[in-house]
């Protein structure tokens, strides 16, 4: 198969994060064109019989799909928390290893998995490190669709520039838990990431938002001159 330079980056990362599977993880199981090949490698690490006992809980639909056709044996969460180590993709990662997530619309379940998960394994190509977050990405915030658009001012009074996430077709996207995404613009970035995490989390009718503070433990990035692994800045390990 001939692999695009980003394809092959992506496909790096995860065969890097697959090596720190081990045989009895419990896993969580992210979602995106990059945990696409963690999904590859991994299964091709059990078809070989380098790993057995794995079982991997999915944060999607289309997850769950993929690791059924590569033979990853699945699980729920509330068969298998705590989980052991989760790998999942994201649109930006920050010095600190904060995250946005949520481009793939399965943020709510993929933040259920990485809070009942001991390691939150991050993988991405170079292109997803950034200083600040939102300077690059849109940041998602998953909501009720009653009267979704009563948020737009709310949003927009923080700085936003909100927009609701639409199909191909020009129809609401419904994510898999039949909710809708606005996608929300910082034309400089989020200024201040946790007192923004905060205000969405206490505003009615918002479900989550693609904000992942301080819950990845390391990430796993490729670029051309190879894949390195990025810990928080300022931490000890
Ligand atoms: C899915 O909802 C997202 O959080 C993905 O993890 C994120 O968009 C990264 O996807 P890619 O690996 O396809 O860039």
């Amino acid at each position: 198969m001939v692999l695009t330079a980003v394809e092959d980056l992506k496909s790096d990362a995860g065969r890097e994060a697959a090596r720190s599977v081990a045989s009895g993880m419990r896993l969580g199981l992210g979602t995106g064109s990059t945990v696409a090949w963690f999904l590859r490698h991994l299964g091709a690490r059990l078809a070989s019989g380098e790993l057995a006992d794995v079982v991997g809980v999915p944060t999607s639909i289309r997850t769950e799909k993929a690791a059924r056709r590569l033979g990853i044996p699945l699980g729920t969460l509330s068969e298998l928390a705590p989980l052991d180590l989760t790998v999942d993709g994201a649109d930006e990662v920050d010095p600190q290893l904060n995250l946005i997530k949520g481009l793939g619309g399965a943020l709510l379940r993929e933040k259920m998995v990485a809070q009942a998960s001991d390691r939150f394994v991050v993988v991405a190509d170079d292109t997803k490190v950034v200083n600040r977050l939102g300077e690059r990405a849109h940041l998602p915030v998953e909501v009720v669709p009653f009267e979704f658009d009563s948020h737009f001012k709310w949003l927009q009074a923080l700085g936003a520039d909100p927009e609701v996430r639409r199909n191909e077709g020009g129809e609401v996207y419904a994510t898999d838990n039949g909710l809708v995404v606005i996608d929300c613009g910082f034309v400089n970035g989020i200024d201040d990431p946790r007192e923004l995490d905060r205000r969405l989390a206490r505003r009615a009718g918002v479900v989550e938002s693609g904000l992942f503070l301080g819950m990845a433990s390391e990430a796993v990035i490729a670029g051309a001159e190879g894949v390195r692994r990025m810990r928080p800045a300022g931490s000890l390990t």
